[in-house]
């Protein structure tokens, strides 16, 4: 066993969870609210027989090391380290990983290049015209010196050189993507931001995980801003400009004001709204949610483009409502944007931020205010606008209340309003017994090879049953027939040793089958057979009804290319699976 085994081996994943995480037990597994996002109702599972964790609503999961690293904010080492000491293993000497190294190197060099970068828009005589700039959009120094922002030389090497006289390595420099490789040109490099106004992009830490640089020239040919490129630190989607000032403001608020740009957040900043931070225009992430749930109970959106029209924005508030947050909307009017609102009506910004009015509100209202809410036609439109918002709203008091809101509108019965509601809430009826965490809908197979594999008998009617191609997924289908030979052997007899026997590259897998619940009902044999049976059936039709939707399609084909013989083939092989679908669904 190697050490990191040997460390496992000695800690129980429930028992560091629960340090963390009050945790239920749910059927064979331990269910409880997901600390890496925020959520009202537990999606996050603990499996003690696989001694790993998943939540099925962030996506998060892992075995205990990977829950200390994510929670504690420690490296791998610290986690070994801090393992090893409860469990009372002495770890021999141990050198840090490459990608740990990797990192660090990274962090140290975007760190010097921030220094860098602000060093000359705040000392040197080529940052003038930046300096100018900054005037021009009325940011005060003050301001600017707290967000770090800096200048990037108009060169195409005197980043890279700086960097590489500082001691750094070319593949390093390279890494943090200040530099872009020369096509066709072995080690040779120029710098990325040249006479640029530079943001750096930190985490909540203030460690610098890249950079934008915006163009300081009216009219410049290039892109308004570049971002670095994805690099081992850097991800755009998971940075939110302004948190490493913001996150306290925010705390103490209870409340982010989200923006677009990195103008929005300075100027909001500068004008006393300091609990502020920029998505950098792009739709909002998993991750940024999860900070901002993590951090806050609700968030005030001040957005540029329109919010009831733009797909990403709803599954955004559709996303930010599931963590748990408040939504609300601050309108800017006629203003393009919060940095010029604020600008040219500081008072009246201050203002909306506290107006700020709920979402759903916010939508209703926007729609009423282009449709007539009066006839048929407009209540139609209406509905189609704001009833797939409502039916998505997870707290049912609040879901009831826009229910009524909307019926008192369009002055229809609540209760068709609830009908339709219901109607589009989605998720489709699922198999009697839900696997609950699985999103959207339920996946029949994965369902039942969880029922499968957690039962503790062998059934093996089920491979009569069930051939390995009835199976669509390709996963599901490698599983199956992997089964099927350790099952073959008359020695197997439980499941956990036939599981046991199951080829490493199957372990993921098999892992997020055991974090899935269940439901009570189940776990006794005679109801997990019957569930078992009525699931293969249902799996059963699916690939009869698939192999048919084929098989019709080639009729097509052939029937156009006038193959008489084809035809008459394939429509009697239609036909025979038509007829064992309709047999084996009377049989039930
Ligand atoms: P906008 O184009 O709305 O610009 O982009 P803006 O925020 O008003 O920019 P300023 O005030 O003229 O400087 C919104 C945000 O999208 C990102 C930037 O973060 C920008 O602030 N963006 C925009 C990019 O990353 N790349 C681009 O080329 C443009
Ligand atoms: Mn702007």
């Amino acid at each position: 066993m190697d050490q990191v085994e040997e460390v496992k081996s000695k800690v129980d994943i429930v028992e560091v969870i629960s340090t963390y995480v009050p945790l239920k037990r749910a059927g064979r597994n331990m269910s409880g609210l997901c600390p890496f996002h925020g959520e009202k109702t537990p999606s996050f599972m603990v499996s003690p027989e696989r001694q790993v964790f998943k939540c099925f609503g962030c996506g998060e999961g892992g075995d205990v090391i990977a829950f200390l690293e994510k929670i504690e904010g420690w490296d791998f080492r610290e986690v070994l380290e801090e393992l090893a000491k409860r469990g009372g293993v002495k770890l021999k000497a141990f050198a840090p990983t490459e990608g740990g190294r990797q990192k660090e190197k990274i962090l140290a060099v975007n760190a010097l290049a921030g220094k860098f970068y602000s060093y000359l828009l705040n000392k040197h005589k080529i940052a003038e015209p930046a300096r100018k700039y900054l005037e021009k959009r009325e940011i005060k120094p003050e301001i600017w010196k707290k967000f770090g922002l800096g200048y990037a030389p108009d060169s195409w090497e005197k980043t890279y050189s700086f960097l590489a006289k500082r001691g750094f390595s070319v593949s390093d420099i390279a890494a943090s993507g200040l530099v872009v490789a020369r096509e066709g040109r072995e080690k040779s490099f120029y710098d990325r931001f040249r006479g640029r106004l530079i943001f750096p992009l930190s985490d909540a830490r203030g460690q610098i995980l890249g950079f934008s640089g915006r163009t300081i020239v009216e009219g410049d040919h290039g892109p308004k801003y570049v971002n670095s490129p994805e690099t081992v630190v850097f991800n755009k989607g998971s940075v939110l400009f302004g948190l490493d000032l913001a996150r306290e403001y925010i705390r103490q608020k209870q409340e982010a004001l989200l923006v677009e740009g990195e103008f929005d957040a300075i100027s909001a900043y500068q004008a006393g709204i300091t609990n502020v931070v920029a998505s950098k225009g792009t739709a909002l992430t998993d991750k940024q949610i999860a900070i901002l749930a993590r951090t806050c109970e609700s968030v005030a959106l001040c957005f540029d483009e329109d919010i009831a029209g733009d797909r990403a924005s709803r599954r955004g508030i559709e996303l930010m409502d599931a963590a748990g947050l408040v939504v609300k909307v601050v309108r800017t009017g006629e203003f393009k944007d919060p940095d010029e609102f604020i600008k040219k009506d500081p008072i009246g910004f201050a203002k909306a931020v506290v107006g700020a009015e709920n979402v759903y509100d916010f939508f209703m209202e926007s729609a009423v205010s282009r449709f007539d809410s009066t006839t048929a036609e407009g209540k139609k439109k209406i509905g189609e606008e704001v009833l797939p918002v409502i039916s998505k709203i997870s707290d049912d008091m609040v879901r009831a209340h826009y229910i009524s809101k909307l019926s008192k509108v369009l002055e229809l019965d609540v209760s068709l309003i609830s009908e339709a509601v219901a109607k589009r809430s989605g998720s489709i009826a699922a198999p009697a017994v839900v696997a609950k965490g699985i999103e959207g809908k339920v996946d029949m197979e994965k369902y039942f090879l969880a029922l499968y594999l957690t039962g503790d008998k062998v059934f093996r009617d089920f491979f009569e049953d069930l051939n390995d191609k009835d199976l669509a997924g390709e996963m599901e289908r490698e599983l199956w027939s992997g089964l099927r030979v350790i099952i073959n052997n008359p020695k197997v007899g439980t499941i956990a040793q036939a599981v046991s026997l199951l080829p490493d590259k199957f372990k993921p897998y098999v892992d997020n089958l055991f974090l899935l619940s269940l439901g009570e009902e189940v776990l006794e044999e005679e109801n997990r057979i019957l569930e078992l049976s009525r699931i293969a059936k249902r799996i059963r039709e699916k690939s009869l009804k698939r192999q048919m939707s084929k098989i019709s399609n080639r009729i097509k084909e052939s029937e156009l290319a006038g193959r008489q013989k084809d035809t008459e083939e394939l429509t009697f092989k239609f036909k025979e699976i038509a007829q064992t679908l309709k047999g084996e669904k009377s049989a039930s």
